[in-house]
């Protein structure tokens, strides 16, 4: 793709905006879609490409698939497909999410290894050894995971060596169709994660405790279709209130779940912000100067969320002092400081730990998104710049930030989108 965006950065962002639907809630759902054998109207799904491709591997497993706006409905009960194709595996590293729920639809399912990322290796060891406690027969040849389950899928009690969402995703939509009781201990808590039990609930399914880290699912019980609307992507709220702190600026952000940004808020506060939370909705007024934020950990939530490292990284490089990174979740998270520090920050990465020293402000300059979350700090130094940012690589961000220019550009940022 050869689009890009033009930012004319020093604007300070002001107003109201609507958070879209969460996109790591909507890949699951949809999936989970596959098991209700009925019809879902799922509401709130964001458009993306991300979003786009979860429909179309519906659509190829024989699901009837309809799209109006942020709307999808998916009727699975002619669904006959347990085979995800290498070119719609390709598209969307999040595809691993179908793996749980053909198993537990068919009983089988074969589909090519998710890869590596831009965030280094994404192991599926997890997913894998969980299932395998399952019942679920796995063979790995040439690249491709055959899963069975000839003797059915058994209900058992699986402790997770880390709190991995993907993990917890499968194993929840696998344990939906297997005989008998199953426990994941050390589960993820993600919000997402209590989504998709929600949605797998209001199908007739009866998953207790998501959202803390023993989640218990009894199996085997009938489902049917729902009606579900998913939840606000507080990544993406994340990111606004971030760009709203780089630019001295004042934002609203609406329809959200404020719980949901329990771990950004303090981080905002302490930086000089004065957050106040409403029902549905969080503001944000900046001050002149941001103040530093003394250390940041990223951890599995509600822990500071890996995803939100690099945007607030970007809105700390101009803040007055030394700020302290810890990347605990993922091994290669700090792509996007070469291009913040082309841009005049001062950062120093070690391993872990990235050294921000804040600077009085940032230039504008011709810079790459490296991967989703990096691209949108990228877009966060360019609004806090001067001068005129020019992002490539853009697909990146529009694979999470619905109508990104759109959204920037009602709060008074001046961005264009360049074919
Ligand atoms: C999800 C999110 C992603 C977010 C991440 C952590 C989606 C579609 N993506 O990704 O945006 O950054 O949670 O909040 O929801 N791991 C293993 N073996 C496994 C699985 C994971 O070693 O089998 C490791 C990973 O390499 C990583 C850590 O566990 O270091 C956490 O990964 P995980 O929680 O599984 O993230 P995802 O579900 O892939």
């Amino acid at each position: 793709m050869m689009s890009y965006f033009e930012i004319r950065g020093g604007k300070r962002l002001n107003g109201r905006i609507k958070i879209q639907g969460a996109k790591n809630s909507a890949l699951p759902v949809l999936s989970a879609a596959l098991l209700s054998n009925e019809q879902c109207v799922i509401h709130n799904c964001p458009e993306l490409t991300d979003v786009a491709a979860a429909a179309d591997i519906l659509s190829h497993l024989g699901c009837g698939i309809n799209i109006e706006g942020n709307t999808i409905t998916v009727d699975s009960s002619k669904a006959d497909g347990y085979e995800i194709s290498d070119e719609l595996m390709t598209k969307m590293r999040s595809s691993i999410v179908f793996l749980g729920a053909i198993i537990a639809r068919f009983g089988r399912a074969v589909m090519s290894f998710p890869g590596g990322c831009e965030l280094g290796p994404r192991p599926i060891d997890i997913h894998l050894s969980s299932l395998r406690q399952m019942g679920v027969v796995i063979d790995e040849e040439h690249g491709k995971i055959i899963c069975s389950a000839p003797n059915g899928i058994s209900g058992v009690d699986i402790h997770l060596p880390i709190p991995s969402v993907g993990a917890t995703e499968n194993i929840m939509l696998t344990a939906v169709a297997a005989n008998g009781i199953t426990t994941i201990r050390n589960a993820a808590r993600e919000p997402e994660i209590t989504d998709l039990a929600d949605f797998l609930n209001m199908c007739g399914a009866r998953i207790i405790g998501a959202g803390d880290s023993i989640v218990t699912v009894l199996g085997g019980r009938p489902l049917h279709g729902c009606e579900f609307s998913v939840i606000p992507d507080r990544i993406v709220a994340a990111t606004y209130l971030a760009a709203c702190a780089a630019t001295g600026g004042r934002i609203t952000i609406d329809d959200v779940i404020p719980s949901h940004l329990w771990p950004i808020i303090p981080v905002l506060a302490e930086a000089g912000c004065d957050v106040t939370v409403g029902s549905g909705e969080v503001t944000v007024l900046a001050p002149e100067r941001l103040r530093r934020v003394k250390q940041i950990t990223t951890m599995a939530y509600p822990g500071f969320p890996t995803d939100a490292q690099p945007p607030v990284m970007a809105m700390l490089t101009v803040a007055e002092g030394t700020s302290v990174f810890i990347e605990n979740v993922f091994q290669n998270r700090y792509r996007h400081t070469a291009g913040l520090s082309r841009m005049g920050a001062k950062l120093k990465v070690e391993g872990r730990v990235c050294i921000v020293e804040g600077v009085p402000s940032l230039y504008g300059s011709a810079v790459d998104a490296t991967d989703l979350r990096g691209g949108a700090a990228i877009a966060v130094a360019g609004l806090a710049a001067k001068g005129i940012t020019r992002i490539s690589r853009i697909e990146h961000i529009l694979r999470g930030y619905e109508k990104f220019d759109e959204v920037l550009s009602a709060l008074g940022a001046d961005i264009k989108l360049i074919n």
